[in-house]
């Protein structure tokens, strides 16, 4: 994972806790990194679900609930840096059927080792997305908080239901995010 999604994570956790706080999550992870990681590096997902456990003891929030809360965080900070991705789409649907063919291409070139998951969109109409979702990293739960905050970037509000279709090697998830009749 990008050294880049951990430093978002420190600053969350530090804005919302305090840089003591933030060190005693660091120190209690016991991190091969000691948490020392630079933007562009590429550093185990072990170091993340680390993280996120200390996290999750220290909060009594389950793992889950931790990366789904940071997942819509991120893409907000993702509306802020990276502002060119965002031009010319006025839609949470138009934006997370792109996420494969358009978005994540541009975070490749940029990244040319990032760790990306594969999307399918298998239904897009009006009202019903269907994306499945498949990943080595098994980040369900972070990619559900990321296509919240996409819907709340948008100001659209819709139902997202998960159903896993494979656990291993990959996890491959399909979510349906049904926009409701007004
Ligand atoms: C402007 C929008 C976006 C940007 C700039 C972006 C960028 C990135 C970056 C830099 C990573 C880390 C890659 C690595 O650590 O090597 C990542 C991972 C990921 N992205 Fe995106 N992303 C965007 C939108 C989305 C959206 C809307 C979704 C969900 C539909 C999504 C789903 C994921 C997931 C789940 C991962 C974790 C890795 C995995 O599961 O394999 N991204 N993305």
């Amino acid at each position: 994972m990008k050294g880049a999604v951990f430093t978002e994570l420190f600053d969350y956790v530090e804005d919302a806790h305090g840089p003591e706080f933030l060190q005693e999550t660091i120190d209690a992870a016991d991190l091969p990194t000691k948490g020392v990681y630079a933007t562009t590096g590429t550093y185990p997902t072990s170091e993340m679900v680390s993280l996120v456990s200390v996290l999750s003891n220290s909060s009594g929030i389950a793992v889950p609930d931790l990366l789904r809360v940071f997942g819509e965080h991120l893409f907000g900070r993702f509306t802020v840096s990276y502002p060119a991705l965002f031009e010319g789409c006025d839609d949470a649907f138009s934006f997370l059927a792109s996420v494969e063919n358009v978005i994540h291409m541009e975070v490749r070139k940029l990244y040319p080792d990032a760790e990306l998951p594969t999307f399918e969109t298998a239904v897009h109409t009006d009202t019903h997305l269907q994306l499945i979702y498949r990943s080595r990293r098994h980040m369900g739960d972070l990619c559900e908080g990321l296509i919240r905050g996409c819907l709340a970037h948008f100001e659209e509000e819709a139902v997202i239901t998960r159903t896993t279709l494979e656990e291993s090697p990959d996890s491959v998830i399909k979510f349906d995010i049904e926009k409701q009749p007004k």
